[in-house]
């Protein structure tokens, strides 16, 4: 008597024929995932939980700018919070959140480097308690790279450089901004092909916290709907990272 798989396992030898799932000739589909009941609150901003996605980025800013950001998010956090006073975008590349106030009436100041304005550089920072609010979303260190100055962050050599420089920059945030005003900083950790994976939003943290803010409220994590990595196939294994986090610190003192 011949002794096949088939013989002595036939369910596993059933399996062995079976297509692998997903079956990888298959078109991309979308996966929806159910996100959790968000409580009903007093929020103005119903939608805006610590979950957040938007099905569209909204009409601001330039979507070729490296980096952009959709303005949604920003629109989000202003109609929350509705900061009496100027709002300010130190980092503002394509003007996304300079944009999304025009639409609101909301008066802002937006700068870039490309303008020639340092925001890592306290001489070049508007003056002390200017500000209800100020947004900025910067460089994840060197995962792209933005302007050609070496005052860039995205130039920074190495990782001690761009958090030295990091941190003064949230110092010069915090003294411009009013009591009780808010900083909502938009950060992704990335995998760097050198130095490995570097943990920027746990940095951003850190260094907010040493400059004596303190987190306002819970962090809110954004899906990357949209992001040109998520075309690409890699030949490497890794668990990709399909959020940034926006971090809202206060200025209580
Ligand atoms: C992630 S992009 C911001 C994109 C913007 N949120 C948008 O939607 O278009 C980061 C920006 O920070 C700017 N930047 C980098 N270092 C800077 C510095 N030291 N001072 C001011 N801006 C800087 C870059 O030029 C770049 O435009």
């Amino acid at each position: 008597m011949t002794c096949t798989l088939e013989s002595i396992d036939p369910f596993y030898a059933a399996c062995l024929t079976l297509a692998a799932s997903p079956r990888q000739d298959e078109p991309y589909q979308p996966v929806y995932a159910r996100l959790p009941r968000a409580p009903i609150t007093g929020s103005r901003v119903p939608h805006l939980t610590s979950l957040y996605h938007f099905h569209r980025t909204g009409e601001y800013g330039d979507r070729k700018w490296p980096g952009n950001c959709g303005g949604n998010l920003i629109k989000d956090l202003l109609n929350y919070f509705q900061p009496e006073g100027l709002v300010f975008d130190p980092m503002s590349g394509s003007g996304t959140a300079r944009e999304v106030c025009e639409e609101l009436g909301i008066p802002c100041i937006a700068w870039d480097i490309h303008q020639g304005l340092d925001a890592c550089d306290p001489r070049d920072f508007p003056a002390a308690e200017t500000f209800d609010f100020i947004w900025v979303h910067p460089p994840y260190w060197r995962q792209k790279l933005y302007a050609d100055d070496p005052r860039d962050l995205s130039r920074s050599p190495t990782l001690e450089h761009f958090n030295r420089r990091y941190g003064q920059f949230i110092r010069n945030c915090k003294a411009a901004l009013k009591r009780g005003g808010k900083l909502a900083v938009l950060m992704g950790d990335y995998s760097d092909r050198e130095a490995g994976y570097m943990p920027l939003i746990y940095h951003t943290k850190r260094l907010a916290f040493d400059a004596g803010l303190r987190q306002h409220c819970t962090d809110i994590i954004r899906f990357s709907h949209g992001a040109s990595s998520g075309k690409k196939v890699y030949r490497s294994s890794f668990i990709p990272g399909l959020h940034d986090v926006c971090m809202i610190f206060e200025k209580a003192n």
